[in-house]
């Protein structure tokens, strides 16, 4: 540890440099001024200050008014020969720490200082705890200690409380969903509907009427009138999951909400208002849907107004034991330091997610309460695991890159049994973008 610094300031030369060779022979490093004014040069560059009050010009009570007025952290003792009680409690009114009354031995000097600084080493503990407890950005369930979430729990806390729209980009399991409702959760709409709307798993031929509601017989079936998402949202929040899903179609009429806040339900010409704060979520990177014009360049703009990319797992693994601890804590576990060590050095692909179903499958089949590295059930679906990119083959012989894309796209429909949108997910691409590329291999 460095030496403190205390600062002497007293008028007589003869006390000053007595006081101040005690101090410096308790390995103190010692400052000495004549005056407040001297003194005050000096006070902030010092972890204590003994002054004595009665000092020609600025006296020592005026001292210490001027020290709190600066905001000053640095304790004050004060001496006085005029060791009256009124000038103690004067003094001690104006944030001295202590009272030292002439004279004093430098037995009893040495424990008031070291009391002093005992004190304020704690304040100073103290007020550091604070700060940093101020500056953590926690959000009720949600773990994130790595920069990345971090900031991301600053965007937030920053947008929680406008209308912005936010569009949510990630792999599957990162947490999305979580950080759209803690927006929810945050925002002045916290008491009103948040409407979670999942474009995959919405056939197209029905995204229309789930949105915007339709009128009795607007088609066959349409025996009532049923209100939309966005209706039943009014003054809350949409959340629209996997927002690359959703076909041109509907596009438009998402464009229209979002700029004039109105739409029409299915089979009426009745025009609706509504006011909904719009947050977006995608798992695939929209910008190649952007390109191969399967997404509307004006709604992702429109939507990406406030991006917010969470970083997959691996990419933050300062966060996994946090995690792991948290899921240990839920499922009625604990995780040993060497099944940590395994979790850690995953690869995660299914991210969060994937960790939270470790962590509850491997308490719940473990040997004993506590979990060791032998106990640890990571079941890596083999189609999950990366490719063999470290292949110096380049393309497989005689294929052109063509060939080979749509010989990877039928492998992909073959493993989602000719789901399309699951086939379009193992591939990182919207079902829009998929379909476009069936379209041109003649298959769709
Ligand atoms: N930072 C986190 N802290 C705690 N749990 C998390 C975190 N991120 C994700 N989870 C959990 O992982 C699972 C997947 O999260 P979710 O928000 O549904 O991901 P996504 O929508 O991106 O697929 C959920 O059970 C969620 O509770
Ligand atoms: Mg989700």
């Amino acid at each position: 540890m460095q030496r403190p610094v205390i600062l002497v300031i007293e008028d007589e030369e003869k006390q000053r440099r007595v006081i101040g060779l005690h101090l410096a022979s308790a390995h103190y490093d010692v400052k000495a001024a004549g005056t407040a004014e001297e003194g005050l040069k000096l006070a902030s560059d010092s972890d204590l200050i003994l002054t004595d009050l009665k000092l020609p010009g600025m006296d020592g009570l005026a001292m210490l008014e001027k020290l709190r007025s600066q905001n000053s952290h640095t304790p004050v003792i004060v001496m006085s020969a005029f060791g009256t009680v009124e000038n103690a409690v004067e003094a001690m009114k104006r944030g001295a720490v202590d009272f030292l009354p002439k004279p004093f031995s430098l037995d009893h000097l040495s424990v008031v200082v070291e009391k002093a600084l005992e004190v304020r080493k704690l304040r100073d503990e103290n007020r550091e705890l604070r700060e940093a407890l101020g500056k953590r950005y926690q959000f009720e369930n949600i773990i994130g200690h790595s920069p990345a979430m971090q900031e991301i729990f600053a965007t937030v806390e920053r947008v929680a409380g406008t209308r912005a729209t936010v569009l949510l980009a990630g792999e599957s399991g990162v947490g999305k969903d979580m950080i759209a409702r803690a927006i929810h959760q945050h925002s002045p709409r916290r008491d009103k509907p948040f409407v979670k709307i999942n474009c995959t798993a919405i056939p197209e031929n029905l995204m229309e009427s789930e949105l915007f509601g339709y009128e009795k017989g607007a088609f066959t079936g349409a025996n009532i009138s049923k209100p939309g998402k966005f209706e039943v949202a009014d003054t809350g929040t949409v959340f629209l999951d996997e927002i690359g899903d959703v076909p041109g179609s509907i596009q438009v009429k998402l464009l229209r909400v979002l700029q004039e806040h109105e739409f029409e339900r299915l089979g009426s010409n009745k025009t609706m208002h509504t006011d909904v704060r719009v947050i977006a979520a995608t798992n695939v990177d929209l910008r190649a849907a952007l390109e191969q014009g399967t997404f509307r360049e004006d709604l992702y703009y429109r939507l990406n107004v406030v991006p917010i990319d969470i970083p997959p797992l691996r990419e933050r693994r300062e966060d996994i034991p946090y995690l792991v601890e948290y899921f240990a804590k839920k499922f009625g576990g604990e995780i040993g330091e060497g099944a940590l060590e395994r979790l850690m050095a995953y690869h995660w692909p299914g991210n969060v997610r994937e960790l939270e179903n470790v962590i509850e499958r491997t308490i719940l089949l473990a040997k004993g309460p506590r979990v060791g590295a032998d106990d640890i059930r990571i079941d890596s679906a083999p189609s999950r695991a990366r490719p063999a990119a470290q292949t110096d083959q380049f393309l497989p012989e005689g294929m052109t890159l063509d060939e080979y894309e749509q010989s990877i796209i039928r492998e992909a429909l073959k493993r989602a049994n000719g789901n399309k949108s699951h086939a379009a997910r193992l591939l990182g691409l919207t079902r829009n973008a998929l379909r476009y590329r069936l379209t041109q291999m003649g298959l769709e």
